[in-house]
């Protein structure tokens, strides 16, 4: 039987009614068979601090383990004034400390947001790319998953609802998964 194929979900948003965080449930939910996504939630993750890298906190190298060991990275970042959260900023941050010990080099990655406002947290994936840039992350750039006007589209008990945006998030699984494995070869 064939490995699974493994998807590390990166949530940037820490809220119990979280729209980002539903978005990967909603992930989780439609992936292809052979295709697993794990949330990891960064509530443990301290503020980046240049002193303490020696040893890295135990939170960070369980992060950095689980970015490794994962086949691609889907983030769902949700926009604070047009870019990404802090906490996620530094939660990444953190992943490529010490220096010369990046754990998101050369990763396939795919990028998602959601928002309650009209643009879907475009302003902030576009700011997450050009982050990419540095940590040699490879983003897939179609399709692209901009999750506007989020409170019509999930439910009260936050499932992601519009069909839309479902197949939206399913087609970019399958052109993820085919790219990580291109990448591989
Ligand atoms: C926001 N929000 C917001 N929304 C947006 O579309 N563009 C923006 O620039 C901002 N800026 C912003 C700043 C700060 C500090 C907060 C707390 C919020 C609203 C944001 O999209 C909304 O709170 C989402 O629900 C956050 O995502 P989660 O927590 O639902 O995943």
């Amino acid at each position: 039987m064939p490995d699974t194929f493994r998807i590390l979900g990166i949530p940037g948003s820490l809220r119990a009614g979280s729209y980002n965080r539903a978005a990967l449930e909603a992930a989780r939910e439609l992936a292809p068979t052979g295709v697993s996504v794990d949330i990891y939630t960064l509530d443990d993750i301290p503020i980046y601090h240049g002193d303490h890298e020696q040893p890295l906190p135990e939170p960070v190298v369980r992060f950095k383990q689980a970015i490794r060991e994962a086949d691609a990275l889907l983030f769902a970042t949700p926009e604070y004034n047009y870019s990404i959260p802090g906490m996620l900023k530094n939660a990444i941050d953190w992943a490529t400390r010490p220096s010369g010990d990046n754990a998101f080099a050369g990763k396939a990655a795919a990028i998602m947001g959601a928002s309650p406002s009209l643009l879907g947290t475009a302003r902030a994936q576009y700011h997450l790319r050009q982050v990419f840039v540095y940590l040699d992350v490879h983003a897939i750039n179609k399709p692209e998953v901009m999750i506007g006007q989020a409170a019509q589209r999930f439910d009260a008990n936050n499932r992601l609802t519009d069909e839309k945006t479902r197949a939206l998030i399913a087609q970019m699984l399958t052109s993820l998964v085919d790219f990580a494995r291109t990448l591989k070869r």
